[in-house]
């Protein structure tokens, strides 16, 4: 049996998480907009334009096209920054022990995230050749939980959406797969991921029993 197995990025295979929460603290403090780790919450999974909405939206700050394009290059700098040294030290626990057990039981993998800066970051960790199609930010027009990002990456693998699994470690990402119709399967705190279907707090805590179920199923 074929499944699609798609990875989101930020969160799920490297933690840059901290680094998009980092630099979007640096905007909001400038602009004197209280900015939390819970609000960070709602930033997951969601593209740069909407994220800087949100914040905005939170300090009630209402701003020209001309300055919110402003902080969103100013954003994207201080986290590209983050992103210099990166390497496969960076790579979330147990990610690159499933990448190799799917690929020798020949299972399509994809990649589906957000990030316009999915690619490079693919490359920096070495991890690029695991993935049989990469759909990210520069692909998409419709930000999740919209299921567009991980219906075209289910397509280009040739596989159903009811065939395909996502793992995904945001709200709207669970959401995304949920809408599309595909198996979410929630990587962090349950208390945050309670929608998908099933929910791990790392990649060590899948065994491949479970993995073997997934591809039966
Ligand atoms: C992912 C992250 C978000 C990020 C978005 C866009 O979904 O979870 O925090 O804002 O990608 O990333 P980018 O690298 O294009 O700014
Ligand atoms: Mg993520």
């Amino acid at each position: 049996n074929k499944k699609a197995f798609i990875f989101d990025l930020d969160g799920v295979i490297v933690d840059t998480a901290k680094y998009h929460f980092l630099a979007w603290q640096k905007i909001a403090n400038e602009l004197d907009i209280d900015f939390t780790l819970e609000h960070n919450e709602l930033l997951k999974g969601v593209s740069r334009v909407r994220s800087l909405d949100i914040i905005l939206e939170l300090g009630k700050v209402t701003a020209s096209q001309e300055d919110k394009n402003k902080w969103l290059i100013q954003k994207n700098e201080e986290y590209l920054t983050y992103l210099v040294d990166m390497d496969q030290s960076e790579l979330l626990p147990g990610v690159l022990t499933l990448l190799q057990y799917l690929k020798e039981k020949n299972q399509p993998i994809a990649l589906g995230s957000a990030s316009k800066n999915a690619r490079p970051i693919l490359e920096k960790t070495g991890i690029r050749h695991y993935f049989d199609a990469v759909v990210d930010g520069n692909d998409v027009t419709n930000a999740k939980p919209d299921p567009e990002v991980f219906l075209m990456a289910a397509k280009l693998l040739n596989t159903k959406p009811e065939d395909s699994i996502v793992f995904e470690d945001s709200v709207a990402g669970v959401q995304a797969a949920n809408i599309g119709n595909m198996t979410s399967i929630g990587i962090g705190e349950a208390s945050t991921l309670h929608e998908a279907k099933y929910i791990f707090t790392d990649f060590t805590a899948i065994d491949t029993a479970f993995i073997e179920e997934l591809i039966k199923g």
